[in-house]
């Protein structure tokens, strides 16, 4: 297996994949709208790496243009990261979603068979695990979802296995993403959102740079240790890795579903001090009303990635902020310097 093409190749997970895939020596054949990311990010990517992968500014919607793609490489899997991620637009923008990740993925799924393509690795996320208290979660808890963003989720890794029953040559794997944060360590490539952040890491990140006074801290009244609420965070890094081992994977057919995440679980505070020793500078908050949709307490059971996938998360929470500050302070508009 070696022509690997990546969906959504210049966001955030997908930018850290596509780097340890062409270290690994992978083929990359990027495609991605640019709706939520830079073409800059293909510079650095080559700077990290030497190589600078192909490039389609596509959308996978675009079912003649991604047949093109699949016409003129000789395609051995897909990962498919591409999609709209933002839980709380998802509320407010419910067909867009579901245009952009349901209706998206069908086209690249359908594109996929035309060419005979039955490996797919797919981002989906522990969101799926909806309000469901049994933590650590283990991959066979039973799923719902909260938001449209997260039944975006479902109803893609429902299409996959329906898609497995009726022909049993593909090859699936579901990955459930915990909280990827971080960055590479070289500081040239990490997660740079549009306007202001909706998620922990990269907005503690502007309050230690001085962008933002304080951080809001949603919800103080936890069943937690400290009332804050917890979360299991996984660098970047780590979590790229997760997908090169699960391309090994796919010489098995069937659909096979693993948590990405630490198992370790830490409060919205242990972040902020794990942060200000990291940068060394004080990060000041304040504790607001919870922040609708919020679930108090999310971690994973990891052990099944590693069983079967010999994958572990290797990074600390210091290595999380001290790479998401390195990232932060090398590039404090993000790629637009
Ligand atoms: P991201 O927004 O940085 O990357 C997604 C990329 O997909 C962007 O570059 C965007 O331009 C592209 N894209 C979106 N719609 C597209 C379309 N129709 N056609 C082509 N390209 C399109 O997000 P990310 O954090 O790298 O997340 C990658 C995947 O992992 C997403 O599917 C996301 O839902 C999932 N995920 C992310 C998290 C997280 O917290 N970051 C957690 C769980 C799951
Ligand atoms: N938080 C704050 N203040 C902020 C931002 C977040 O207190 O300004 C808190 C949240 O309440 C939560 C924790 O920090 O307790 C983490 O919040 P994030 O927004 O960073 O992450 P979430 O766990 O809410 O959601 C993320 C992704 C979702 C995905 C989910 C599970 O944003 O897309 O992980 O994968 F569905």
């Amino acid at each position: 297996m070696k022509n690997i093409l990546v969906t959504g190749g210049t966001g955030y997970i997908g930018s850290h994949t596509v780097v340890e895939l062409l270290q690994k020596n992978y083929n990359v054949i990027i495609v991605d709208n640019l709706s939520n990311s830079k073409k800059e990010v293909l510079n650095r990517i080559e700077q990290i790496t030497g190589e600078k992968p192909i490039f389609y500014k596509t959308d996978i919607r675009d079912k003649n243009a991604l047949s093109d793609i699949f016409s003129k490489h000789d395609i051995d899997a897909v990962i498919h990261f591409a999609g709209l991620k933002a839980v709380g637009e998802s509320v407010e923008k419910p067909i867009e979603y579901y245009h952009n990740n349901v209706y998206g993925s069908l086209i690249l799924f359908d594109v996929m068979r035309k060419f005979d393509v039955k490996k797919i690795v797919f981002s989906s996320s522990s969101t799926v695990y909806g309000y469901s208290t049994n933590y650590p979660f283990k991959e066979d808890e039973p799923t719902s979802a909260t938001n449209p963003y997260g039944r975006s989720k479902l109803m893609i890794e429902e299409i996959l296995k329906d898609i497995y029953v009726s022909d049993n040559n593909w090859s699936i794997i579901l990955l459930r993403y915990f909280n990827p944060v971080g960055a590479h360590k070289s500081g040239l490539i990490g997660e740079d959102p549009n306007g202001i952040p909706n998620n922990l890491f990269p907005y503690v990140s502007k309050v230690a740079l001085g962008t933002y006074e304080r951080l809001n801290i949603f919800g103080n009244d936890y069943p937690t240790k400290d009332g804050t609420g917890i979360r299991d965070y996984i660098h970047v890094v780590d979590l790229s890795l997760g997908h090169i081992s699960a391309l090994k994977k796919l010489s098995d057919t069937g659909v096979h579903i693993y948590n990405l995440g630490t198992g370790n679980g830490y409060s919205v505070l242990d972040i902020v001090k794990a942060f200000e020793k990291a940068s060394g500078k004080k990060i000041n908050y304040t504790f607001t009303d919870r922040r609708a949709g919020d679930v108090a307490i999310s971690y994973c059971d990891p052990t099944k990635a590693k069983k079967e996938l010999d994958w572990e998360a290797k990074y600390t929470l210091d290595d999380m902020c001290k790479d998401s500050w390195n990232w932060q302070t090398k590039n404090p508009n993000g790629y637009d310097k």
